[in-house]
């Protein structure tokens, strides 16, 4: 697919209040819930990106930083931040908004890896994708060792065959001549 497009052009942003229900023992807002309104988020911008049906491959991290209290008004933001074959990575922030006193706090964040597929379930190709932000480009070059892993985890590489993982441990050439010409 030759198509590419602009990671704003996936930008989902979904507002909601929390109501008792969603609350723990603590009444903030139960784990479980925030995690499936960021699958709900995300995967409607890995739909926007790739205009097609997709399903969640993996989550591949997901930080709870600051408890969001009932009552609270919850603001997820999610885009794509990269495009890979079949597969895309998406970054949802998560804020808790106080609309009184005009303060927001970043309190998650979670990367999902979402499939497109065809109607038989297939993997299907998707669109590339741009980063433009500063913070989208930084996402984006961070994205190919999140996949790496998040496919080392699930069984589906062998540590010995990632890339751009090993990379992260091993010296650079240069820096490994200059050790062996000073001995
Ligand atoms: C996700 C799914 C479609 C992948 O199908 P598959 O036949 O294993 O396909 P492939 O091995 O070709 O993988 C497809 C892509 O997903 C990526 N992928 C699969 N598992 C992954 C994981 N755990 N982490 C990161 N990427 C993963 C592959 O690297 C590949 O990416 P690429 O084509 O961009 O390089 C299939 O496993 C599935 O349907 N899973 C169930 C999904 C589901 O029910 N989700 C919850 C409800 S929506």
């Amino acid at each position: 697919m030759a198509k590419v497009k602009k990671a704003s052009e996936s930008l989902t942003i979904m507002t909601n209040i929390v109501l008792p229900n969603e609350t723990n023992s603590l009444r903030n807002l139960f784990g479980g819930e925030l995690l499936a309104k960021m699958d709900r988020c995300a995967s409607i911008s890995a739909a926007r990106h790739c205009e097609r049906r997709v399903v969640t491959a993996s989550v591949n991290h997901v930080s709870f930083n600051h408890p969001i209290p009932e009552g609270g008004v919850v603001v997820l933001e999610s885009k794509v931040s990269r495009a890979f074959s079949t597969s895309m990575e998406v970054y949802v922030d998560v804020w808790l908004d106080d609309p009184i006193n005009q303060k927001k706090i970043h309190t998650n964040e979670g990367i999902y890896t979402f499939v497109a597929v065809d109607e038989f379930n297939r993997p299907i190709p998707i669109p590339d994708m741009i980063p433009e932000t500063e913070e989208e480009i930084l996402r984006h070059a961070a994205a190919i060792r999140r996949k790496e892993l998040s496919l080392i985890l699930s069984g589906r590489m062998k540590p010995l065959d990632s890339v751009e993982l090993k990379k992260l441990f091993q010296e650079p050439e240069d820096v490994k001549e200059s050790k062996k010409d000073k001995k």
